[in-house]
């Protein structure tokens, strides 16, 4: 059975084994409930590194009062087999007592690229997932993570604390990956009942609407926009967060679509948020 580590100071010393043998390590960051969508990026990992750590840790701090901290789903059993069968060599599992002594005082903050979309409704998230991805990647001392596109902004974020504070890490994306009928992996699928399962697919049908406007040679950002909303507002169950196209890489606004764009969405089924997106490079080609 894979093992489980739940110490930042065993984890530093295995690590420090592998380093001393010139093994690269590769870090998938997640909170748990491992699905088909981490399965992928642990197996990624596995092909383009020596040896693969998986953390599996539900970060308070990215998560605000009135989030789903207390319920977000937790199955470390199934989390274990999910590793091992896709040849993942251990798991960081800490306690938040590990990660965050009484008086923890240090926070990593992202500015501008983290205001927009998610930022803008979920104060806070960025700076707790920026915060506890510097702290993975300081107890791993990981040579590559990975990080999966459907939390495309995250990815953006990350790229960018990587950048801006010099740290040795590769950041390596990795593609959405979707139910048959479209709807993106996500561990909060689990909250959705067969109601609001069949409602979700307003969200691909939303981004299928972009995507077809785009290849259309549509290049007006809120027209975009706006069609896609009134798909999403024909399901009484989906509450719009945001619809927006922005720039791929500084999450700004933009009114043309030009460059590479993110065209990202989040939607409450019923009680549940989920998100989508999807990219476009080079969106703008001149006719
Ligand atoms: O994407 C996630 O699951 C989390 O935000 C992450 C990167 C594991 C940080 O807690």
């Amino acid at each position: 059975m894979i093992e489980v580590i739940a110490t930042i100071g065993e984890v530093r010393k295995i690590v420090e084994g592998w380093k001393n043998e010139n093994l690269g390590v590769g870090l998938v960051p997640t909170m748990g409930y491992l699905h088909a969508g981490h399965e992928s990026l642990i197996r990624k990992a596995v092909e383009e590194n020596d040896r693969v750590i998986v953390s599996v840790f539900v970060n308070p701090t990215q998560f605000a009062p009135n989030e789903d901290f207390d319920r977000y789903p937790r199955d470390l059993e199934n989390d274990k087999k999910v590793c091992e069968r896709a040849g993942a060599d251990l798991i960081f599992h800490p306690t938040a007592e590990e990660m965050y002594p009484a008086d923890f005082s240090t926070y990593v903050n992202v500015t501008k690229v983290s205001e927009e979309l998610c930022g803008a409704s979920r104060p806070g998230f960025f700076q707790g997932v920026a915060t506890v991805v510097t702290k993975l990647f300081n107890i791993t001392n990981a040579d590559r993570a990975y990080f999966g596109q459907k939390d495309a902004q995250q990815l953006a974020v990350v790229r960018r604390f990587v950048r801006d504070l010099n740290m040795n890490v590769e950041i390596v994306a990795c593609p959405i990956v979707r139910e048959k009928d479209g709807l993106a992996l996500s561990s909060r699928n689990a909250y959705l009942n067969a109601e609001e399962r069949k409602a979700a697919l307003v969200l691909s049908a939303a981004l299928a609407k972009g995507k077809e406007l785009l290849a259309n040679g549509e290049r007006d950002a809120r027209k975009i926009e706006s069609a896609m909303r009134r798909i999403i507002e024909t399901e009484p169950l989906a509450k719009i967060d945001y619809v927006k196209i922005v720039d791929a890489k500084t999450i700004e606004p933009t009114a043309d679509v030009k460059g590479t764009i993110l065209c990202a969405l989040a939607v409450f089924i019923g009680k549940t948020r989920l998100i989508d997106n999807f990219f476009l490079a080079d969106a703008y080609k001149p006719e």
